[in-house]
This record gives structure tokens, sequence and C-alpha cells, in this order.
């Protein structure tokens, strides 16, 4: 018992020495992103991806996708076996060793020459459900688990990955302090209601209050509890001490809109900052913006071109007034290099009421002081008006959450919203009301339970200061950045009403 025991340890390290020795040479791989970038030297390679194409028996288009360009690999003729050449299919995966050889192909400096082909996995080319051909967004909404290995999804994520790190290296360099807010919650930040509960009572057979009502003292948290609208309320709480903090996480809202701009589950990044006001709030989210669109120029090129020609040929589908006056990559370059417009509530309805859509009575709902600006209206300011981006301040406290601080005109509050061409709103936030009695006096007015939101209120009593901070949501700027028409394009596994496939 007592020797047999070091054997067992030499043993244990001889398998993971192999292991590792194994792995490391599996990973030997190049990806064809590096590999496309650099100059062929002859040398041997190892390369792994999925078939895109495999044309004449001879070329095969293999794609890793780290990059929407495939690698040609060349078959010699007579040097494989027919039997594996069939196996060679669309979507078969590969581990190809070969020379890297300068190309004497169009469109390619470099190609690799097989010298051994191994199938990782085969694929049977009449079940592959993705053809290589044209296929539509909403077919292959259905196919999401595979729609990855299509050149526009792949774009997209590699897009959205980069925007994501953008957003963290954006922040980190400013000094604001990640915080990482709760998914499950008691408390409806936005108090619209719009929330999935959370509970693990039966549904059959909860237990009862006298009164008939459930008794969620039984329940899991000994309370009600619902998935998070918004993790701002946290927010405030970590930035009222911290200075400046952000949060990027996913946020889940119970409302049945079926459109091109909502989702169910979406991502959304919420900075609140300390001893800032409205204006200081407005000139972050600008710059924000624009930093994450810049920092997609400089580092997605590739992805942004391939994106803007796809969106080229689906405008070309539109008739001549429906489509858009600026290519994709002409957009952004716009939009960081013009200041957004900035203009009040008050002069958007103004606005609106001059058009000639509502003269024309082109739009479908109402305009007039007070309302809540539908899509359309929205639309028509930023994208027929203004043509660029616009900041809306000041609008009806009616319309607006609890926590906005409250105007001295005794009707408005310090609320902005961010406007953008083909999106409608991508930013929501305010500066927030930091005096104790105005807030408690509206949270009565709004049927807020002000006994319960004590944690939060104790913020306005124990050091109290001005502070602010807005919501991006996540999806709505990779749409604006990629041009994806619609937000189920943009996520990967959308959540949408009567839909959670996957
Ligand atoms: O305007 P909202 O509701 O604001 C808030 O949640 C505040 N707590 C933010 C803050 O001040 N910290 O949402 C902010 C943004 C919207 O402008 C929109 O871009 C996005 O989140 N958003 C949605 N995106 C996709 N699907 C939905 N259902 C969305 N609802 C809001
Ligand atoms: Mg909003």
């Amino acid at each position: 018992m007592t020797f047999a025991l070091p054997s067992v340890y030499l043993l244990l390290t001889i398998i993971y020495l192999c292991a590792l020795k194994s792995d490391y040479m599996f990973n030997k791989r190049v990806k064809i992103k590096d590999l496309l970038a650099a100059e062929p030297k002859n040398e041997e390679v190892i390369v792994m991806g999925w078939v895109r194409t495999f044309r004449n028996n001879q070329f095969i288009a293999l794609n890793d996708g780290s990059t929407n360009n495939n690698l040609q690999v060349v078959v010699e003729l007579g040097l494989f076996d027919e039997a594996l050449l069939k196996r060679i299919t669309t979507s078969a995966s590969l581990k190809v060793t070969g020379e890297v050889v300068a190309s004497l192909g169009k469109g390619q400096k470099l190609e690799v020459k097989a010298r051994s082909i191994e199938i990782l996995g085969d694929s049977d080319g009449e079940k592959y459900p993705l053809q290589p051909k044209k296929h539509s967004l909403e077919f292959l909404r259905e196919k999401a688990h595979l729609r990855f290995r299509t050149n526009t999804f792949s774009a997209v994520f590699r897009v959205r990955h980069s925007l994501a790190f953008a957003v963290h290296k954006f922040y980190n360099d400013k000094g604001f302090v990640y915080l990482h807010t709760p998914i499950i919650t008691a408390s409806d930040a936005e108090g619209a209601g719009e929330m999935f509960k959370v509970t693990t009572l039966p549904f059959d057979n909860a237990p009862k209050n006298e009164d008939g009502s459930i008794n969620f003292k039984e329940d899991f948290f000994g309370r009600a509890t619902n998935l998070t609208v918004s993790g701002q309320l946290e927010g405030e709480l970590a930035a009222t001490a911290l200075s400046e903090i952000y949060t990027f996480g996913p946020t889940f809202r119970a409302e049945n809109s079926n459109t091109a701009r909502h989702l169910a589950e979406f991502w959304m990044i919420e900075p609140e900052m300390a001893f800032y006001d409205l204006e200081d709030n407005m000139n972050l989210a600008e710059e924000f913006i624009k930093y994450l669109i810049r920092h997609a120029i400089e580092n997605n090129k590739d992805d942004l071109e391939f994106l803007a020609q796809r969106l080229d040929e689906e405008e070309k589908q539109k008739p001549q007034a429906e489509r858009s006056e600026m290519g994709l990559m002409e957009k952004l370059e716009f939009v960081i290099n013009n200041n957004f417009e900035r203009i009040t509530y008050t002069e958007a309805i103004d606005i609106l009421i001059a058009s000639p859509a509502f003269k024309k009575k082109k739009f479908k709902y109402d305009v007039k002081w007070g309302i809540d600006m539908q899509s359309e209206h929205e639309r028509y300011l930023v994208e027929k008006h203004f043509k660029k981006p616009v900041i809306v301040t000041g609008y009806p406290k009616e319309i607006k959450a609890f926590y906005m601080r409250q105007n001295d005109d005794g009707k408005t509050v310090a609320a902005m919203d961010i406007l953008a061409p083909g999106i409608g709103e991508m930013v929501g936030g305010s500066q927030r009301e930091e005096r104790l009695e105005k807030l408690e006096e509206r949270m009565r007015e709004m049927h807020i339970p002000v006994e319960e939101m004590w944690w939060y209120l104790d913020t306005r009593r124990f050091g109290t200061v001005p502070h602010a901070g807005f919501g991006l949501g996540f999806e709505r700027m990779v749409q604006f950045v990629t041009g994806m028409t619609n937000i189920r394009d943009v996520i990967a596994f959308p959540r949408t009403p009567k839909n959670a496939e996957f």
C-alpha cells in the first residue's frame, strides 16, 4: 500500500504529460485569418475547419470562423483515395496538413497544397440543412443552431464580440468599476410591470393566503421575485460610493412587442455616475457610441465591408423611396464625424406637428404634447428631419420612470433618449432625483412601494449627490453597426413572444 501510492502518482503524471503533448500537437493548427495575412513561404502547416465548397474534386474552400475569407486547399489529382474525396462534402470538418504556396488563382495570394487530409467529422450533403446558396434570414432563424456557419452570421457575431470587448475597454480606461447586478430581484426598476416571475412554487397547487392570493412566504426566497428589467437601482447604490460604475448584463422584459427592435431577453450596458448632471450624461453617451463605432471600423473592417455589401443588396430589393441614402460604412463614418442633434421633447413635438407627414395625416398615431412618441415619430425625426442621431431631453414626467429628476416647470423630467436612424431609441437615461422628499412624493403618486424600497432611498438619506446614468440596448447598437434590420439576427438565440427555441 505504502509504495503503491508513488507509482500511481507516476502513472498519473505520465498520462497527464501525454495528454498535454497530444493536445499541443493537435492545436498546432494555424488560424486561417493569420495564414491568409502572411506571405507564402513554402512551409508546412496544419489547418482545420469546415468545408464550404469542393470544386472539381480539386479545390476545397475551407473556413474556420476566424474570417469570412476561405482558405483554398488544393487536392492534387491521384494523390488521395476516391473514397476519401467523396467524404469532402459541405460542412464536413477537416484537418489538412500541407504546404503553403503562392496561388495562381484569382482573389487569393496563397493556398495550401494538401499532403494529408483527415476527416474529423462527416456531413451528409443530402441531409445538411444549409446549401451553398443564399438563404433568407427568416429561414436561417429557424436554423439558428447552424447559422453561425454562414458568412453573414459569422461576421455579425465577430462584430458583436468586438463591440462587447470595446464596452469594457471604454469604461475600464475611464476608471469605471464593472458591477455585476443581480439577475433575480424583488423590485421592478422601471415600474412598468413587464416582469417574468421567478418561483419554485407548483403551478397547480401553490400555497394560498386566506384571501386566496398566493403565499409567497413559502416560495424559495420567501417573497415574490422576478428576472431583472434593469440593473440601474443597484447601480445607483454602487455609484453613490464608487463614483462611476457600469453594468453589462442580460435584462428581461415580458412586453408583448413582436417587432424588429424588441427582445424579451436583451443585453444592456448601464453606466451610473455620481456628480454628473444631464449634460455630462449626454456627453458620455455620445462619446461612448462613437467610440464603439470607431472600434468596430478599426478592428472589423473586412466584416463590416462584407455586411455593407449585404445591406446594399437588401436595399436594392426595396422601392427607391424607401432606400437609405447612405451605405453602411458611409453612415458609420458620418455618425462618428458629426455631433448628435440635441433637442427638447417640446421642440420634437413642434417639429412633428409642423411636418408634412402630420399635415397629410401620414402618421398612424396622433401627435400632441404629452404623447409617448411612437417609432414612426422617432423615425421621422432622425431619418427625415435631422438625418442623424438625435438626443431628446425633458420628457413629460407622466411617461417616464419614477426615479428621474423633476424639472422646475413641474411638468417635465431630466430624461434623455438617444434616437438613431433605422433603430429608433438606442439609449434611455436621465439625471436621477437626488432629493429625498421629491422622490418619495413621486413614488407615492406612481404607486411605487416606498417602504419596500428603503434601501434605495437610503442613498438619498445619507450623503445624497447629483447623479445620472443611462442604458444602451446592446443588440440595438449591434444592429446599428452591422446594418442588420431585425434584432433577432444580432443575438445568437433570440427570445421573443412565442419563441424560445434552442
Ligand atoms: O429606456 P429603458 O427602459 O431604460 C432603462 O432600463 C433604464 N433603467 C436605463 C438607465 O437609465 N440605466 O431601456 C434602455 C435601453 C433602450 O433605450 C433600448 O435601447 C434597450 O434598452 N431596450 C431594449 N432592447 C431590446 N429589446 C427590448 N425589449 C428593449 N427594451 C429596452
Ligand atoms: Mg426607454
